[in-house]
């Protein structure tokens, strides 16, 4: 894996939470924390990344994560260039390197990378010119860091401590690099209590998720958290699993608020999107006061403003509103 880190301990790419120290991941969220605004408020803008350009390169849908990637990067000032795989010529045999060293000579000076193939950001990473960085925006079933940063940034808004929390991921962790990237961040940060919830076939494998309550069952995998976090189910990531159909499936897993009163009475529901609504999660608890799913969108913005500051670090000048 490509060193993530400059020699002065800063981020150049951002690949994965996994090798991220706490005082890192710490870092991110307050550099984050500053330019969330409430909802109505005017958002923070800046001229910090005039001059630098920033290309998205999606080979998998994506509304959120594209999305607030090109408004974090426009809203410090940088130009933004949009590559989808219909439009890139990678479907026309291009091989996805020689579409980076195109950009690369475009001056593009941070690519931020959605692939469904395990390895591509860090193959990337590891072929571009030392200017360059590389964000991963969701890798394969692998990893979704600047995902896990948000989701550690909406339970830190409403939970302070980490080492007093209890955290249940329910849905197909199998499949998931929400899921994955989840682990990562808030085993770093210390929750002591971290549960994956699932149909077995939707479990992972046994030496994944050290750490982890396994449970089969959603009354007794939610039961007194603090934090319950849905993942959709990942239809397009499964070969032949065992799964019951969606009406079999949300009267198991799918919370409702009778299920959502297993955990504590002031949890919060957390779900990175896209929905199904009445598969994994009831309209009544995903629109419901217990939600933080709309907070989660909100942060992400945030945290991708946080992260494309650092990679571009002393390049750029100081953030209004930042440090
Ligand atoms: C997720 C993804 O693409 O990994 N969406 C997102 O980025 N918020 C989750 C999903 O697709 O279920």
């Amino acid at each position: 894996m490509t060193n993530q880190l400059r020699a002065d301990g800063t981020l150049r790419h951002l690949l994965t939470l996994e090798s991220l120290a706490r005082t890192d991941i710490e870092r991110l969220l307050d550099r984050a924390q500053t330019f969330v605004r409430p909802l109505g408020a005017k958002p923070p803008v800046s001229t910090a990344l005039a001059g630098i350009t920033v290309a998205n390169l999606f080979t998998e849908p994506s509304t959120r994560t594209r999305v607030s990637f090109e408004l974090a990067a426009k809203r410090l000032g940088a130009d933004v260039v949009n590559l989808e795989v219909q439009l890139s010529s990678r479907v026309k045999g291009e091989s996805m390197l020689d579409t980076v060293y195109t950009l690369q000579s475009l001056h593009v000076d941070v690519m931020v990378i959605r692939d469904p193939e395990a390895g591509v950001p860090d193959l990337v990473a590891a072929n571009v010119a030392p200017h360059v960085s590389v964000l991963s925006a969701g890798e394969a079933h692998v990893s979704h860091p600047t995902q896990g940063l948000l989701d550690a940034l909406t339970v830190r808004q409403h939970k302070k401590r980490f080492e007093k929390l209890g955290i249940a991921i329910v849905g197909d962790i199998r499949h998931s690099r929400v899921a994955r990237s989840a682990y990562h961040v808030f085993r770093t940060l210390g929750v002591p209590d971290l549960r994956i919830v699932a149909p077995e076939s939707l479990l992972p494998a046994a030496k994944e998720f050290a750490g982890c309550a396994r449970h089969t069952t959603l009354e007794a995998g939610i039961k007194d958290v603090d934090v319950v976090m849905m993942l959709r189910i990942q239809k397009e990531r499964m070969g032949q699993v065992d799964l019951p159909d969606a009406d079999r499936y949300f009267s198991m897993y799918g919370l409702t608020p009778e299920r959502l009163e297993h955990a504590r009475p002031d949890a919060i529901v957390m779900h990175p999107q896209p929905m199904n609504r009445g598969i994994e999660i009831a309209s009544d608890v995903a629109d419901g006061k217990q939600s933080v799913i709309r907070d989660q969108v909100r942060n992400g913005v945030a945290v991708r403003m946080a992260v494309l500051a650092e990679v571009v670090g002393s390049r750029a000048v100081t953030v209004e509103g930042g440090r």
